[in-house]
């Protein structure tokens, strides 16, 4: 709604202004459960989500497998809002910075360490690579989705932010598997840096996160008031995971760095400048994530349906589970 930022429910106002703004949505809000050929008991799954017929869908008209986007632009037949420009470049400077740090890495450990290899006395730069594509890469992407499929269902968004986190788990598992295999085979002492309690501690920290992600998020059963306190926590933790994610790199490339050029690092020398640059491209990257999920009038507004749902369901079933509603 023009006007309205984005609060975990919405406010009276905002909903005012929605109900105001469609009569038939006004009807499916009011009538409560059952309005619109909907039978619905508290706790039943009736979220606005891809491919299914909400009741305030079909009070506007629109069937099953029309996504909420639809649902968006029908309000008034005009087409869907276009994200705001600034976004849209924003988003590009991070792929673009993105797929560098990728390609840095890519070229430090193919030019000056070897390249990659499980069985090998290469095991090691496994390591690098899957941390800086999993735990920044992929986790920096996860966290922009809510940003870029702006539009769309929130359930659909939520299932890609935690597909993507899942993926960088997976990566990253790969990469701290290889640096402890790596030590078993050249009997090198476990966790002694401080770039590996950092690290560990991040790593865990995300898997937990996860976790907890998927138990407030994902599970059906999950009330509603606990996800709207959760939530906070969330953003913050998961704000704070990103960054730590990206010191733990930075120490892992001087650790590195000093194991092995010590002597001709202060020298200027070609790998210890592309390895510096690696080091300013993820915090580059980090910088514009961190920007593009801090702007407030770049948050996610809440599709029409999601917020005669929130209504309805705070109204109606305060404390029940949404079953994949408005959070
Ligand atoms: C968030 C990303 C990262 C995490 C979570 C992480 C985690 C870890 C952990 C837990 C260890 C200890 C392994 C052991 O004791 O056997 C370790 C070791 C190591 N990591 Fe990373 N790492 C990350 C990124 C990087 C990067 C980007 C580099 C280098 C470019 C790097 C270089 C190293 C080195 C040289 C070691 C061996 C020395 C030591 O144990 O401190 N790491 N890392
Ligand atoms: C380690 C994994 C995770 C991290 C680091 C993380 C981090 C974040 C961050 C930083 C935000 C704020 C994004 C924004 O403002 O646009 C966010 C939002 C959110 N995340 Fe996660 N998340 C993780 C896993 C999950 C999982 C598994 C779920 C389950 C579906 C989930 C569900 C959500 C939801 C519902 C929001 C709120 C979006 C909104 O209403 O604006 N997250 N997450």
């Amino acid at each position: 709604m023009p006007g309205c930022s984005r609060p975990a429910l919405p406010s009276l106002g905002c909903l005012a202004n929605a109900v105001a703004l469609s009569p038939s949505l006004r009807s499916a809000v009011t009538a409560g459960p059952g309005a619109g050929g909907s039978t619905r008991s508290p706790g039943s799954t009736v979220g606005p989500s891809a491919g299914r017929s909400s009741p305030e869908a079909a009070a506007l008209g629109l069937g099953s497998g029309q996504s909420a986007t639809r649902v968006q632009a029908g309000m008034d037949g005009a087409p869907p809002p276009a994200s705001p420009a600034g976004l849209s470049a924003y988003v590009a400077v991070s792929q673009l910075l993105g797929l560098t740090l990728l390609a840095t890495t890519g070229a430090w450990l193919g030019r000056y360490r070897g390249g990659v290899a499980w069985h090998s006395p290469l095991q090691f730069n496994v390591h690098p690579l899957c941390m800086v594509l999993g735990m920044v890469f992929l986790q920096g992407d996860a966290l922009l989705v809510y940003r870029v499929f702006r539009h769309e269902a929130k359930r659909s968004t939520k299932a890609l932010h935690a597909l993507l986190h899942g993926l960088a788990l997976l990566i990253a598992l790969i990469g701290i598997v290889a640096v402890f295999e790596s030590h078993r085979t050249k009997s090198i002492p476990n966790m002694y840096s401080l770039h590996s309690w950092c690290g560990m501690a991040a790593f865990v920290l995300y898997l937990l996160q996860w976790l907890l992600g998927c138990g407030f998020f994902l599970l059906p059963r999950a009330p509603f008031s606990l996800r709207s306190r959760y939530k906070p926590q969330h953003v913050f933790f998961g704000i704070a995971l990103f960054a730590l994610s990206i010191a733990a790199c930075l120490l892992g490339i001087t650790e590195m760095l000093l194991f092995n050029i010590r002597d001709s690092y202060s020298h200027f020398v070609p790998e210890g400048v592309l390895a510096n640059t690696l080091g300013v491209l993820l915090v580059a990257f980090g910088l514009v994530v961190a920007y593009v999920l801090t702007r407030d009038d770049w948050k996610r507004p809440p599709l029409a349906e999601e917020m005669a749902l929130s209504m309805d369901f705070k109204t109606l079933t305060e404390g029940e589970s949404p079953g994949g509603g408005g959070q």
